[in-house]
């Protein structure tokens, strides 16, 4: 459905630029929920953004394409790609993200949604969505946002997210700045809706329960490289690559959250610069003088690593 191929991305930094995304190629298959996981700055928003057509004014797309449906969302014009936004794929940011405007109800945003895309049945829709993420409609749609709490804000959030029936969503950590109970009791309701309507997700997110419970397949994102791709329940039992195996252990099991930095050792990629070999070569517990020569492909076995390569 959604195929990245070869994307790298810089941003513009003083007389700079730093390399954020460097040759990615993923895939998103339909009805599939997708995780993507990382040490916060490995690229995942940006990756996210590029997607969406949001990427902010001093990203430059040196090269790749972003298809979707065989089509290169890279070449859209800035109108096809607002309704791209939320016909084909919505997102849902993180909580703290003043997504709602405060001086609209909840119910007079949805229906502009709707109104703006030529949509007629706005309200049965509203309602069905309220109800689907648990929201008393009648209570939610006069409301103005300050009046609900962080997690009903989000759940209503990602009920907009679905008005326009998109065959992806895109949740970029979307249960961060929200207490636990809130944030796993969100998950319950975006597994149920995946389960009602097989929505194809890309869910980036810190939760390692979440992944375990929502995703299909797992991509780890380091520095901007996509290290690995591998079935969650894969990942989890046999991490392949050294970064992934580094990131897993070093969070406290199944139920724990990502660190934000996994890795003490060694030096981070200095992105002004990347380096000809592995971009995890400097902090690699097994790196081979080989590493530092040739960067490591994806490749068939989808891992990124000379020494797990056949
Ligand atoms: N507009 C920008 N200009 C310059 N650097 C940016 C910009 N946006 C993000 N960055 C930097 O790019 C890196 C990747 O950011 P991001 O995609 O947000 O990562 P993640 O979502 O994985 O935390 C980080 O080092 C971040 O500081
Ligand atoms: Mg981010």
């Amino acid at each position: 459905m959604l195929k990245i191929e070869q994307l790298s991305i810089d941003y513009r930094v003083g007389p700079g630029r730093l390399s954020i995304l460097h040759n990615v190629s993923l895939d998103f298959p339909a009805a599939q929920v997708t995780a993507l996981i990382g040490e916060s700055g490995s690229g995942k928003t940006t990756l996210t953004g590029a997607i969406l057509g949001l990427l902010a004014s001093n990203a430059v797309v040196l090269h790749g394409q972003i298809l979707w449906a065989g089509d290169n969302l890279l070449g859209r014009n800035q109108e096809a790609l607002r309704d791209f936004r939320w016909r084909q794929a919505s997102v849902v940011f993180q909580a703290a993200q003043g997504a709602w405007n405060p001086t609209l109800t909840i119910g007079q945003q949805m229906l502009d949604c709707c109104l703006d895309h030529g949509v007629s049945d706005g309200p049965a829709r509203m309602e069905k969505l309220l109800t689907q993420v648990r929201l008393d409609p009648v209570r939610i749609v006069g409301a103005y946002p300050h009046q609900l709490s962080g997690g009903m804000r989000q759940r209503a959030l990602i009920a907009m997210a679905l008005m326009l029936q998109p065959e992806l969503l895109i949740l970029d950590e979307p249960t961060t700045a929200l207490d636990l109970i809130t944030q796993s009791y969100i998950f319950d309701i975006l597994a149920e809706i995946h389960q009602q309507t097989d929505i194809a997700m890309v869910l980036v997110t810190h939760d390692l329960a979440a992944v375990a419970r929502l995703a299909d397949r797992v991509a780890v994102l380091y520095a901007g490289t996509v290290v690995e791709v591998a079935e969650v329940d894969e990942v989890f039992a046999n991490p392949r690559h050294p970064y992934t195996q580094v990131l897993l252990n070093s969070s406290p099991g199944i139920h724990g959250a990502l660190p934000t930095a996994a890795v003490s050792e060694g030096k981070p990629p200095d992105l002004r610069q990347r380096p000809a070999g592995c971009i995890f070569a400097s902090r690699c517990p097994e790196c081979q003088p080989d590493c530092l020569v040739q960067a490591p492909l994806l490749g068939e076995e989808q891992v990124a690593c000379h020494l797990r390569c056949s």
